[in-house]
């Protein structure tokens, strides 16, 4: 990390960067006069302030990031694009990341404004240049931070996991500082909840013949696939990779991992026992700790095993890398660590070099787009639009909640929808249940962001699908179909039978559909990367064009929502692009010929 002080020796030996401190306007009053930049009303739906803590702030750590307005986003976007767009001439040519950070550096005045200012606050000593340059970074403590932003810090509970964090529902800068810097964290954005949803059944090992009849959708009709559980061996007939017998160690498969989750090897291990495809499967993953997060062998998490255990099964000998990313918690009781995970993770992984870059990555996290500060998705949908253009393919669950759950926003009725499932530079999986027909899962998330503009890649399937649809109509004004629609594509969701504490349970979420699908992707790309292309990167503009045809278009079945606020909230499944299920769920065979014969 470049230290404060190597940088404004820096700046003072470049003359033209640094301005006089006499002659620079933001010290004319001898102040930096600040306004509030962000303030929730409340938090968000089902945090509350913990009044029980008793918090010493003077003690209390924090690392906070001051994030400097990037320059040419738009520009870089349109590049991320092209790489990952077939036919065009730098399809594939995939970038540095010193590249991408030479053309979004920020302005030298950005760093240079937030470094008077906090010099003029006493605490250029405990402030840092991240290695990117990007942001500049505190570690101080809670009391300071508060004078600095003019913030207050509480503790927040969450009422159904118990995740605690400090946060605070509004903050202030200096008014110098509008157009140098666009978010500051941890502040207002509370993070992301894990997506399984449910656990339908939790039945002991020995029982595990007994099917759940009562299940979503019958799925008998594929081989491989009875009783209406969802298995590996199911989905590797149902999507299409059940002959595929290459032993591929090619690659890297990376899963994320979040709120202390942790994957457990044993369990791993249990759970091949009897449900592995392929007999020549590894059966390990190796854990990598991010941003304080730990390996642990114990406390086993749904969330992680389920992402662990159906990744492995599909990616087979493929490597797999679970990320277990901290920042949640830690400052409870020992007061050491506030970091927000989500930001971290992503800036961690554009830190490594390409080889130790994954090439698919699975994210099962995510919460409703209209809690999230506007200034925090859209850095971290900047983030995910360079892992994109370094070479990652990152697929994101839809979420759970159908077309909403609360849907009332500031008062006003709408379908909500999840973010990062919003974000244009991922690929978002939505849920699917049953097999005979393969239809649209209920509460599989789709809809329409309110803060991402509709991507050029999608906008002939979504322009098609609304003047099609014959039953969005009515539903019209309560979604923005100007808006990045989603999701991209989809996959089953229903009964996954995983392996937790030793015993077997099931479950459902779009947690389910995300890591099935992405192991698909990382069979792509490491049979791509074996035969000597790149890997496929972000996926969406070949999705949306060469490769519609290899995915198995879901045309049964509607998500819902909105229960109680908007009467039958939904949208259909139907043929091409919708809503509900995207372009389709995954033909491998299909999907690896194109893969193949693409550039
Ligand atoms: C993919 O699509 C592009 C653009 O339409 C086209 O130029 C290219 O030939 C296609 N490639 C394959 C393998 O279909
Ligand atoms: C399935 O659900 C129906 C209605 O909820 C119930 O009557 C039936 O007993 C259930 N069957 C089983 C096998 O649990
Ligand atoms: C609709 O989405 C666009 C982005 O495409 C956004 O700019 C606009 O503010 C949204 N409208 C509302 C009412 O949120």
């Amino acid at each position: 990390m470049v230290s404060f002080k190597s940088i404004l020796a820096v700046l003072a030996a470049s003359s033209s960067c640094l301005a006089s401190p006499l002659t620079n306007p933001a010290r004319r009053d001898g102040d930096f006069k600040s306004s509030v930049v962000e303030s929730l009303s409340g938090p968000p739906l089902g945090w509350a302030k913990d009044e029980s803590l008793k918090l010493n702030k003077e003690d209390m750590k924090i690392s906070l990031r001051i994030h400097l307005v990037q320059q040419d986003m738009d520009k870089f976007h349109e590049l991320a694009i092209n790489i990952a767009t077939p036919g065009h001439d730098l399809y594939g040519s995939h970038l540095s990341q010193h590249v991408i950070d030479a053309m979004i550096a920020p302005k030298d005045e950005s760093k240079d404004l937030v470094m008077q200012w906090l010099e003029s606050e006493g605490m250029s000593d405990e402030a840092s240049l991240s290695p990117r340059l990007d942001s500049v970074l505190i570690q101080t403590t809670v009391d300071k931070i508060e004078k600095l932003l003019k913030a207050e810090y509480s503790a927040f509970i969450h009422a159904t996991t118990g995740d605690e964090v400090l946060r605070t529902l509004e903050y202030s800068l200096p008014d110098v500082l509008k157009g140098h810097v666009d978010m500051v964290q941890p502040t207002t954005f509370f993070g992301l909840r894990a997506l399984k949803s449910t656990i339908s059944a939790v039945r002991p090992v020995s029982q595990k013949q007994q099917p759940d009849l009562n299940s979503t959708g019958p799925v008998s009709a594929v081989t491989g696939c009875s009783g209406g559980q969802i298995t590996p061996t199911c989905l590797a007939h149902l999507y299409n990779f059940a002959s595929s017998t290459s032993t591929q160690t090619t690659g890297k498969f990376g899963i994320a991992g979040f709120l202390e989750q942790y994957a457990i090897k044993s369990d791993l291990s249990t759970f091949l026992d009897s449900y592995a495809v392929f007999s020549n499967e590894d059966t390990s993953f190796t854990c990598t700790a991010v941003n304080g997060g730990s390996c642990t062998s114990s406390t086993a998490g749904d969330e992680a095993n389920l992402d662990v255990q159906y990744g492995r099964a599909i990616a087979k000998s493929i490597p797999i890398t679970f990320y277990s990313v901290g920042g949640l918690g830690e400052w409870v009781g020992s007061g050491t660590n506030t970091n927000e995970p989500y930001q971290e993770f992503l800036t961690y992984l554009l830190g490594l070099t390409d080889a130790n870059l994954p090439n698919t990555l699975s994210i099962s996290y995510g919460d409703d787009e209209a809690t999230v500060p506007n200034s925090y998705a859209t850095n971290a949908c900047n983030l995910f639009s360079q892992l994109g253009a370094r070479g990652v393919s990152i697929l994101v669950a839809a979420g759970d909640s159908g077309v909403g759950d609360t849907c009332t926003v500031d008062g006003t009725k709408q379908f909500t929808t999840a973010f990062p499932a919003s974000c244009p530079f991922v690929t978002t999986v939505g849920g699917t249940t049953g097999t005979s027909p393969e239809s649209a899962w209920t509460d599989g998330g789709g809809g329409f962001s309110n803060l991402f503009a509709r991507p050029s890649y999608q906008s002939s399937a979504v322009s098609s699908w609304l003047s099609t649809d014959t039953t969005h109509t009515s539903f019209s004004k309560y979604f923005n179909s100007s808006g990045r629609a989603y999701p991209d594509v989809a996959a089953q969701a229903t009964d996954f039978v995983i392996v937790v504490g030793g015993e077997e349970e099931e479950v459902d979420g779009t947690s389910c559909a995300t890591p099935t699908f992405a192991g698909v992707v990382q069979l792509l790309n490491s049979a791509r990367i074996a035969s000597g292309k790149a890997g496929l990167g972000f996926l969406n503009p070949w999705l949306y064009g060469n490769a519609t045809s290899a995915l198995t278009d879901i045309s049964s079945g509607k998500i819902t929502g909105c229960s109680g606020v908007i009467t039958s909230a939904g949208f259909d499944a139907v043929t091409g692009w919708d809503p509900a299920t995207g372009l389709g769920t995954p033909n491998y065979a299909k999907l690896l010929t194109i893969a193949q014969d693409t550039a």
